[in-house]
């Protein structure tokens, strides 16, 4: 385990199977159809290349890139594309593909986006939820696993840039991130 990482919360293999379960779960539930996959870069790059191979169905992908202004580690509302889809959304059947739905405000704001370019249909799949934290009315059609609120790093999730390569997801100890360990 790193040395920064106080716990694993998941491992490689629980994310794997877990990760499986949602691509049986998609590929049932668009069983016929050809599925638009977009995620949101950073964090959701590993679980996308997971997920997508994990869906049995003919899909297309595409990736956008956002910046959320925010103090320390909450979002704001404010959100900026930074790099946006490749190709169009319109009458397609479109999953958001996201690491963690936290605040919500990153996805509230790019679901009215999106809506305004006319998919047949949006659903939003996310890794990791943390619903206690929720600050705009949305929730994920797919969730992978409710955490409750702790700082977490790894399988694409980062804390300044770092540990988005650990093959597992694990709490970031608190001295870390400047957080009181109980010592000074
Ligand atoms: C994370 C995550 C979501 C967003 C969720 O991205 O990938 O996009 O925060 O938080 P919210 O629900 O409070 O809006 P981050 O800004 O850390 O960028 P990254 O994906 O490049 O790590």
């Amino acid at each position: 385990m790193h040395q920064d990482v106080e716990r694993i919360l998941f491992t490689q293999e629980e994310l794997s199977c877990r990760v499986q379960e949602l691509g049986e779960k998609i590929t049932a539930d668009y069983a016929g159809k050809e599925v638009a996959v977009a995620s949101v870069l950073r964090g959701s790059y590993i679980f996308m290349a997971d997920l997508t191979r994990a869906i049995r169905l003919p899909i297309t992908v595409d990736f956008m890139a956002v910046s959320s202004y925010g103090s320390g580690t909450v979002s704001s509302g404010q959100v900026e594309i930074k790099k946006d889809l490749s190709d169009s959304i319109e009458g397609k059947d479109l999953i958001i593909v996201e690491d963690i739905l936290d605040s919500g405000n990153t996805l509230y704001y790019l679901m009215d986006v999106l809506r305004a370019r006319k998919p047949a249909s949006i659903r939003i799949c996310t890794l990791l939820d943390k619903p206690e934290r929720r600050a705009k009315p949305i929730a994920a059609d797919y969730v992978g696993f409710q955490i409750p609120d702790a700082f977490v790093v790894g399988y694409g999730l980062d804390y300044d840039e770092k540990y988005r390569n650990l093959p597992y997801i694990g709490i970031l100890k608190p001295s870390v991130y400047g957080g009181w360990q109980g010592e000074f």
